[in-house]
């Protein structure tokens, strides 16, 4: 057997992109390694939303290449595939002559036949975007999903906001719905397989099948999916605020399989820079969604995404992030200074407002030091309390315990067996952290 080492940057949408290559390959005769050294197949799925995660790519690719050169026949191939290959294509193999080939997320439903034409070291390129009535999303499951609790479940590919600082329309395209009977299918094969959690997964999940007549919208897809019998928790990223709809908050109100929890970017909490940043929502609209939500499903627990440092963003805009983030007390944020992409129209606004970079970092710095007291506050709230927890697995640090997740996505350390891997077992909590809970069986 041949086998095939893949390492997987950026969001939901590459892990899922792997799940599927790995099951492509699988039918060509390829076996997963986690040893880059032994691989007959290197392939970087790669994410350029920031620079940061750009760069790795580049060391990546230098680490690969070496092990390839040493190699006496160089009997490897290297493929780049993800949002870097697709903003990048033709440059990164006139910059790495040792990759094979490059590829955009369209096309890796066609990985073989691409990996075929790198016969004797080719170099390939395919960056082409496919139109939306030609589209294939694959059907193959990811062979590691047997070992697995929870799986995703694209739902859409592409996106069609124009965010102003955001390089994702450019990488992944035109908005494509995928047919919900063959979403519903998927979940049906996971759910045979063990798979009890299912996360549906899209880059505007809210504004499934707006554009096709006749097709399910996002809410009455999420009751379809909780009709599959063996669906224990749905839970569904990523969710763009001005597109939650009431249907979705009835969803809240009619499954209990909907999970208590919801990952809503907002980005500020400034309305006039989320006007710059194209976001089509106020901090009003905003807040109004959430007490939606509240009113919907009271535990609910929200996360969030902001970026901090966007051109023109003055004290006072940052303020209102800040109370924003006092006033819905997320319990988690991912937050990142802004981080200029190429080809993204908030370039035009770093021209006119360049960016004060220590004020930005002093400004995140502030935000994340908040954020982690506040998450300290509401685990504290947890302590003393028995929730059902889903098994997954062994934890990462310490043998003899296990983790699982909460409803609200929280994750839970206990002395446990990992027979219980699968099964929603009563824990009691006992030690809250900013990231984490520790509890015992009851
Ligand atoms: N589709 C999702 C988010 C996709 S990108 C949505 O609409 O919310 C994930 C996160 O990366 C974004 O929420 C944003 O906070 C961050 N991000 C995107 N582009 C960025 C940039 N240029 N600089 C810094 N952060 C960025
Ligand atoms: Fe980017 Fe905006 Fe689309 Fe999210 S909704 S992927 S932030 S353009
Ligand atoms: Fe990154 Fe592409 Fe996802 S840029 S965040 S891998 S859509």
């Amino acid at each position: 057997m041949k086998k095939a080492y893949i390492r997987t940057f950026g969001c939901q949408m590459n892990v899922y992109d792997t799940g599927k290559m790995l099951a492509l390959l699988k039918n060509d005769g390829y076996e997963e390694t986690h040893e880059m050294d032994e691989a007959d197949l290197v392939i970087v799925n790669t994410c350029s939303i920031r620079e940061k995660p750009e760069l790795k790519v580049h060391s990546f690719l230098g680490e690969a290449r070496k092990i390839k050169r040493n190699r006496p026949k160089k009997d490897m191939t290297i493929a780049i595939s993800g949002c870097v290959a697709q903003q990048e294509g033709q440059n990164l193999l006139n910059r790495y002559p040792d990759v094979n080939l490059v590829f955009g997320p369209d096309a890796v439903p066609n990985i073989s036949t691409l990996l075929s034409a790198t016969y004797n070291q080719k170099q390939v390129l395919d960056t082409t975007f496919l139109d939306e009535a030609d589209y294939v999303f694959a059907s193959d499951i990811d062979p590691n999903a047997t070992q697995r609790v929870g799986a995703f479940v694209t739902i859409q590919k592409g996106c069609d906001n124009k965010c102003t600082f955001c390089i994702v329309p450019t990488t992944r395209g035109k908005e494509v719905s995928r047919p919900s009977d063959q979403i519903v299918a998927e979940v049906r094969a996971l759910v045979e397989q063990g798979i009890k959690e299912i996360t549906l997964i899209g880059q505007n999940v809210n504004s499934y099948g707006l554009k096709k007549s006749g097709e399910r919208t996002f809410a009455q897809l999420l009751y379809a999916v909780a009709d599959v019998p063996g669906v224990e928790r749905i839970r569904y990223t990523t969710s763009h605020p001005r597109d939650m709809g009431l249907d979705v908050m009835q969803a809240y109100r009619d499954l209990p399989q909907l999970c208590s929890q919801l990952h809503l970017p907002v980005q500020s909490g400034s309305s006039r820079i989320l006007r710059r940043m194209k976001r089509f929502y106020t901090r009003e609209r905003y807040l109004e969604v959430v007490d939606q939500l509240r009113s919907a499903r009271p535990d609910i627990v929200l996360s969030t995404d902001f970026i901090i440092g966007f051109p023109g963003e003055t004290d006072a805009d940052f303020e209102q992030t800040m109370s924003l983030l006092e006033d819905v007390r997320f319990h988690s944020s991912f937050s990142f200074k802004y981080s200029e992409r190429p080809g993204t129209p908030a370039l035009r606004l770093v021209e006119r407002d360049p960016i004060d970079q220590i004020l930005a970092g002093e400004r995140l710095m502030h935000l994340q030091k908040r954020q982690r007291e506040i998450a300290q506050e509401e685990h504290m709230l947890l302590e003393g309390m028995v929730v059902p927890v889903l098994v997954e697995g062994p934890s990462r640090h310490d043998e003899g315990v296990i983790c699982g997740r909460t409803h609200t996505f929280k994750t839970v350390n206990f002395p446990g067996d990992v027979a219980w891997v699968g099964q929603t077992r009563k824990i009691r909590i006992t030690k809250a952290f900013a990231n984490s809970l520790r509890g015992e069986a009851v």
